[in-house]
């Protein structure tokens, strides 16, 4: 069935003419393409028995068909019409089914499948769509800051290479932005002449408030794709919004109620706009006009007279103002007297703490690291008084605020001695002690007259509250007379005690008197002594004139004698002691 020359002239002539005929909506059927893939475009026509050949052809803007495939139905032969735009990119299979591969928006025409037998011309339009999904619109140009009460460029959103046309459409916190007086949004649309696809730019000018603050803003691109509408959006961008001062702020460091003289204070000016103001005017206490400074400003080593309002205002906006009141805590402390004190023993001293404080302070006396309760006053200083006093006094509100004074106190005394003696119970030796009083510590020394030996040197007791005694243990032959000497740098105080031979046996007197009170209570026994060592004396006399009157013996009045020697002694004793009181 090939054909024949008349037959392809009338062919030619048919097809020349269906082309000028042509009318389109003979079923406008559309196929949807992607940008860049290949678009296929069935026949749509039942393939005819007496097919010779299948065409297809485009319509140009102004009708004219350009033909661009041909498909022999007998030779199995396909060629392709020399057409630039569609070199290299067609392909027509054996069903007629036509594809045309990279996809551009130029494909978007009205194309003709057209079968054709030896007597008729079947034809079939297929429009073609092209879209090009856009890019994800991305806001770009972003404001630095913006500014309440001010209408200011925020942004553009732009995106790109979209086909069919696209909207874009700005979000606030993920709601759309209605244009309003607040809100103006520009389109601008480029198009690419190689590729005719669009770039969109919207560009957003607002005015914003304080609610914007950490608020995203977004935009989003609607377009139109082969399965229909759909919406990409940008990521979010936020804004630093600028905004004035409403209040201001004065800060103290360190903590208010704890500034003591001597502190360094820190006064802190906060506004609260943005960017927060840097500079202010402080306002010390009863001045009017303001010191130009940085948010801080640095009072150094205060003094009470600190004390008083401190304001701080903007530089330009005075009225917007903070103050606060500081006082400038202090604490004097005054000891009299102090330092190092030396009295006399039994001399007076007043002593006294003053204090002079802005709160209530409490004062703590302590002698020798311990506490003291009640405030020391000497009417008459006694050794023990002696030591290191401390007044202490501290502002509980105010930490570190703290004062004390000190007082050494020295009580001198000239050296007193008080001799006592006592036979060991063996009857083989005798202890005299020689007791000392004075401050600084008195040298003892002893010496011997007559002849003796010393059975032990010297045992001295610790020097306590000015006192201490040294002890000395003799056996003598004879009598002797023992004499203590204590000395310090006041003076030279001599005493001394008449001793008896071993040989005389001599009753014990009260010894080891260590302090005040065990004389007293001495005093009182000796008294009680007297009067049993009285009762039995009596008792005794009567005992020996009963005996002498039995037995007419001599032996018993040695022993009478021996006590009366030993009572002659013991007054001396005492005489002795008087003397050195004195
Ligand atoms: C035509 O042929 C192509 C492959 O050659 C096939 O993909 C397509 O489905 C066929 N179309 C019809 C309508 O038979
Ligand atoms: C763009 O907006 C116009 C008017 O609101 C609307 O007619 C059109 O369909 C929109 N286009 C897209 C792609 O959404
Ligand atoms: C106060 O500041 C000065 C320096 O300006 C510093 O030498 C001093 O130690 C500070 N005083 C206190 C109590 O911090
Ligand atoms: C506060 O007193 C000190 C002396 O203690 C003086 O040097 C200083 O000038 C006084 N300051 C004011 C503000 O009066
Ligand atoms: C100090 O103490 C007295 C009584 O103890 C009290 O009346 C007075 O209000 C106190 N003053 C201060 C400043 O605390
Ligand atoms: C003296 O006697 C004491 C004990 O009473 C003893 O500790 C000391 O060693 C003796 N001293 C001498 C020199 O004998
Ligand atoms: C001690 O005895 C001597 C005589 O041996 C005497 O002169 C002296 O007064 C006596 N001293 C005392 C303190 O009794
Ligand atoms: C020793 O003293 C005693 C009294 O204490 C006295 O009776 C005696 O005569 C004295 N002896 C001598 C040798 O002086």
């Amino acid at each position: 069935m090939a054909p024949t020359a008349a037959h392809s002239c009338r062919l030619v002539l048919s097809l020349l003419i269906s082309a000028a005929v042509l009318r389109p909506g003979l079923g406008l059927y559309t196929v949807n393409s992607v940008y860049g893939e290949t678009i296929v475009m069935p026949c749509r026509l039942e393939v005819p028995q007496t097919l010779m050949f299948g065409k297809w052809k485009y319509e140009k803007p102004d009708g004219s068909p350009v033909f661009i495939a041909f498909r022999s139905s007998t030779r199995k032969h396909v060629q392709y019409d020399e057409v630039p735009e569609y070199k290299d990119r067609l392909s027509l299979s054996e069903n007629y089914t036509l594809s045309i591969s990279h996809a551009r928006i130029s494909d978007e025409k009205r194309f003709v499948c057209m079968l054709v037998t030896e007597d008729n011309v079947f034809e079939a339009p297929t429009v073609v769509k092209v879209f090009k999904q856009p890019s994800k619109p991305e806001i770009v140009n972003k404001a630095q800051f913006l500014e309440t009460e001010q209408l200011k460029k925020l942004g553009d959103c732009v995106s790109k290479d979209s086909y069919p046309d696209v909207n874009i459409t700005w979000y606030r916190n993920g709601k759309i932005l209605d244009p309003s007086e607040d809100m103006v949004t520009a389109l601008r649309r480029q198009v690419d002449p190689a590729t005719q696809l669009s770039t969109v730019t919207s560009s957003l000018t607002y005015k914003t408030t304080k609610n914007d603050i950490k608020i995203p803003f977004t935009c989003s691109v609607t377009y139109y794709g082969p399965s229909g509408q759909k919406t990409i959006h940008s990521d979010q961008a936020f804004f630093d919004i600028y905004y004035p001062t409403e209040k201001v702020t004065i800060q103290v460091l360190p903590p208010k109620n704890a500034i003591k003289e001597g502190d360094n204070i820190t006064l802190k000016c906060l506004g609260n706009g943005n960017p927060p103001p840097e500079e202010f005017l402080f306002y010390l206490p009863g001045q009017s006009e303001g010191i130009r400074s940085s948010n801080t400003y640095i009072l150094t080593d205060v003094r009470r007279n600190a004390t008083g309002d401190y304001k701080c205002s903007l530089t330009d906006e005075k009225s917007m103002i903070a103050a606060t009141t500081i006082t400038v805590h202090y604490l004097d402390l005054s000891l009299n007297p102090s330092g190092e004190v030396t009295k006399q023993i039994g001399d007076a001293l007043p002593v006294t703490c003053t204090i002079s404080s802005s709160r209530n302070a409490t004062v703590v006396w302590l002698k020798d690291n311990t506490k003291l309760r009640s405030r020391p006053s000497f009417s008459s200083l006694q050794y023990q008084d002696a030591g290191n006093y401390v007044c202490e006094t501290n502002l509980q509100e105010v930490e570190g605020l703290k004062k004390r004074e000190s007082l050494t106190l020295i009580v001198e005394g000239k050296p007193q001695i008080k001799m006592t003696k006592k036979t060991d119970p063996n009857g083989l030796s005798k202890t005299i002690t020689c007791h000392v009083e004075g401050f600084p510590k008195p040298a003892v020394q002893w010496t011997i007259t007559g002849s003796g030996s010393v059975i032990n040197q010297t045992e001295e007791s610790p020097y306590v509250n000015g006192r201490y005694y040294s002890k000395i243990i003799i056996s003598p032959e004879e009598n002797v007379t023992l004499t203590c000497t204590a000395e310090n740098q006041l003076e030279r105080t001599v005493n001394s005690l008449n001793v008896s031979a071993i040989s005389i046996p001599e009753q014990d007197e009260a010894d080891d008197i260590s302090d005040e009170n065990k004389e007293k209570v001495n005093d009182q026994a000796k008294l009680i002594v007297g009067i049993v060592v009285g009762l039995l004396l009596a008792a005794l006399v009567a005992g020996i004139v009963y005996w002498l009157y039995m037995k007419k013996s001599k032996t018993a009045s040695k022993h009478v004698n021996k006590d009366l020697g030993n009572m002659e002694e013991n007054k001396k004793l005492e005489e002795n002691n008087h003397k050195t009181e004195a």
